[in-house]
């Protein structure tokens, strides 16, 4: 077990999926304190004691909540400050897909992958911005993706999110470096979360066969585990990566030369 983020406090959002989990084990490996968020009650449960049987003396509090709603970020903003008595880490990362070609998108699915996928980002800073202003330091994570900057058919609405995501991480770090905060975007790739093993199952594929696909869209010519996503978000939490701010870190097995 390290330290590299000992003693930091983070919230991760999303915090019972694939790279959620992910990232709140390798914090705890390095010494941070999490607060794993996700609406998925049975879910948060599970990942929460997963990190604590494979981290000894992991410090995890769970909070279930949809973060879409204002009101839940606070109050989870408002609990982390309780438990831990600060908050060092935001990794917003909650999200959802919706597969409407845009001529068939519903107004409902726009307002439901907006509130995930974007409003969350924003009130969950929002929320933990006055005490990481009152420490003066404090790293948000936007976790976006390589399609928002780049393009496909039938995932418009969630690949706009994605695209304001990293819009959202620059005007961050404009208002908010003179405060210390960083704001930093992380944009993976093809990486292999229990969301994407359900949908390959469905399909009548197993996960050894997503693991040993051959991919064509990076240079890699493989998923991503979700641990090699948490460790650059890691970084990006750390004090190593103290100069970093504004900027989109492509975590995607080269993607854009191929
Ligand atoms: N897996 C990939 O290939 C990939 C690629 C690029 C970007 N991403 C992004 O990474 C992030 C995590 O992806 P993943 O594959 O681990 O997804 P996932 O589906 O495994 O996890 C997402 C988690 O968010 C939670 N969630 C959804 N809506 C919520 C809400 N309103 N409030 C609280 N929790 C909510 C879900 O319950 C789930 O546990 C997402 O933002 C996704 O868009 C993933």
């Amino acid at each position: 077990m390290g330290n590299r983020i000992k003693d930091k406090v983070a919230i991760v959002t999303g915090g019972a999926g694939g790279i959620g989990s992910a990232t709140g084990t390798v914090f705890c490996e390095e010494g941070g304190k999490v607060v794993l968020v996700d609406r998925d009650g049975v879910a948060l449960d599970d990942a929460a004691a997963r990190i604590r049987d494979t981290v000894p003396g992991a410090t995890v509090l769970t909070v279930i909540a949809d973060v879409a709603n204002e009101i839940s970020a606070a109050d989870i903003a408002a609990k982390t400050l309780d438990g831990f008595g600060r908050i060092d880490v935001l990794v917003n990362n909650a999200g959802i897909r919706s597969y409407s070609p845009l001529a068939e998108a519903s107004a409902q699915s726009w307002q439901e992958i907006l509130g995930v996928n974007l409003l969350s980002y924003a009130f969950m800073s929002k929320a933990v911005i006055p005490a990481m202003r009152a420490s003066r330091q404090g790293s948000i994570i936007n976790i976006s993706s390589t399609y928002a900057v780049t393009g496909r058919p039938s995932m418009g609405q969630y690949d706009a999110t994605k695209a304001a995501i990293l819009a959202l991480t620059r005007t961050l770090a404009f208002e908010e470096t003179p405060n210390g905060i960083r704001a930093n975007a992380v944009c993976p790739g093809f990486t292999l979360t229990p969301f994407h093993v359900a949908k390959a199952q469905a399909n009548g594929q197993s996960a050894e066969d997503l693991r040993t696909a051959d991919i064509d869209g990076c240079l890699m010519r493989r998923w991503a585990d979700p641990r090699e996503v948490a460790y650059p978000i890691l970084w990006l939490a750390s004090d190593e990566a103290s100069y970093i701010t504004a900027s989109t870190l492509m975590v995607d097995g080269g993607r854009p030369v191929v």
